[in-house]
């Protein structure tokens, strides 16, 4: 078979043709693709290993119309920030982190993965060969989106007989269009995003599309993003669309246990840390619906939507609105995060990765 690869005629990498700057308006940027100018590529058969990867500019690529991914959903993609700090030296934030994180996905999905080391040096490269893209410290960052998928072309449903890793970039400044307004929550009881057994706790991209029409259907009522429930009692919480979700009460700060049905998120393992070594009690357990009346707080945490208050949940018509007044706890945490991704707060833990 033919196996397909990056078009011939995208240009290869010219590190010493590009500008450090580039003539853009990073204010207000949102999270629209702006594509930054290469692409990293890796391929691997069924069986095999990745080698040989490879920067080019970005583009589009070849695909078999039977591929594995496009059949049948084989694939996983990743998300991690590069960030410029206050001397301008250019970070990354814990990418082993989601180098493992690609690992046991693809063991979920039957996929061959890269080994760490090759996935954070491909995200180095690429964060380094896009250095023009990465705003401003303060304006937004570099997001780094690495996608495993099966490239090779099968008809029976079986793993694919070959894989490509990917990686593209664009500058990305507030996830929501609130900006840093607090988000309004949906509770959704009639659609799942995860079930026991399934591939809710990795990044599978088959874990995105099928909560689209409950995002549509939440945002039509001027909601920002849904919250779903667990699909077998509809009682505890599980994660939004695209972020996890943590409740505080009495200075205790909640979120919902790792179950096979959330994903563990990057910033939420983080926020986690952070929390405790300020001091909070952090509890990872089963929260119960019913306990988002009485929450002091909620917030969100992602790698795309980092850390974001809500200001409402709304569950089968009744509205619970949070005091927004005062210092938040989520406010602490997030300038706790950015601050050390900043440079700014001391980085004991040696998250920050200098490239
Ligand atoms: C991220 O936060 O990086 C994600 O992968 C969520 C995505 C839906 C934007």
């Amino acid at each position: 078979y033919h196996t397909s690869g990056v078009s011939a005629s995208l240009k290869e990498y010219e590190p010493c043709h590009q500008s450090e700057n580039v003539d853009f308006n990073w204010d207000n940027l949102g999270f629209g693709l702006k594509p930054a100018d290469y692409m990293y590529t890796m391929k691997c058969l069924e069986g095999e290993n990745f080698t040989q990867g490879r920067l080019s500019r970005y583009g589009n690529i070849e695909l078999s119309p039977a591929a594995g991914v496009l059949n049948y959903g084989q694939g996983l993609f990743e998300g991690t920030k590069a960030f410029r700090v206050e001397d301008g030296q250019i970070c990354l934030f814990r990418p082993e982190h989601n180098a493992i994180r690609m690992q046991i996905g693809a063991e979920r999905m039957c996929m061959p993965a890269p080994s760490t080391e090759q996935f954070v040096d491909a995200v180095k490269e690429t964060a380094l060969a896009n250095r023009r893209w990465i705003p401003p410290t303060g304006k937004g960052s570099l997001y780094i989106r690495p996608l495993l998928i099966g490239s090779g072309p099968i008809l029976g449903l079986a793993p694919a007989p070959e894989y490509t890793f990917l990686i593209y970039a664009s500058p990305v400044g507030n996830y929501f269009k609130e900006g840093m307004a607090p988000l309004n929550l949906y509770v959704e009881d009639e659609y799942h995003r995860a079930s026991p057994g399934g591939a809710g706790c990795v990044k599978s991209i088959t874990n995105y599309s099928p909560v689209l029409k409950a995002q549509a259907k939440a945002k039509c009522s001027g909601f920002s993003d849904v919250l779903y429930l667990d699909s077998s009692n509809k009682t505890y919480i599980e994660e939004a669309s695209a972020c996890n979700i943590f409740i505080v009460k009495d200075n205790v700060i909640s979120t919902p246990a790792p179950s096979g049905t959330i994903l563990e998120g990057i910033t939420r393992k983080t926020i986690i840390e952070i929390s405790r070594d300020l001091g909070y009690q952090v509890d990872e357990r089963g929260v119960r619906v019913d306990e988002l009346d009485d929450a002091d707080e909620v917030f969100c945490t992602g790698t795309a939507v980092g850390v974001a208050a809500v200001g409402s949940i709304t569950y089968r018509d009744k509205r619970v609105n949070y005091n927004m007044d005062g210092q938040l706890v989520s406010q602490k945490l997030f300038s706790t995060l950015v601050g050390i991704q900043r440079g700014v707060v001391e980085d004991k833990w040696g998250w920050v990765v200098k490239i």
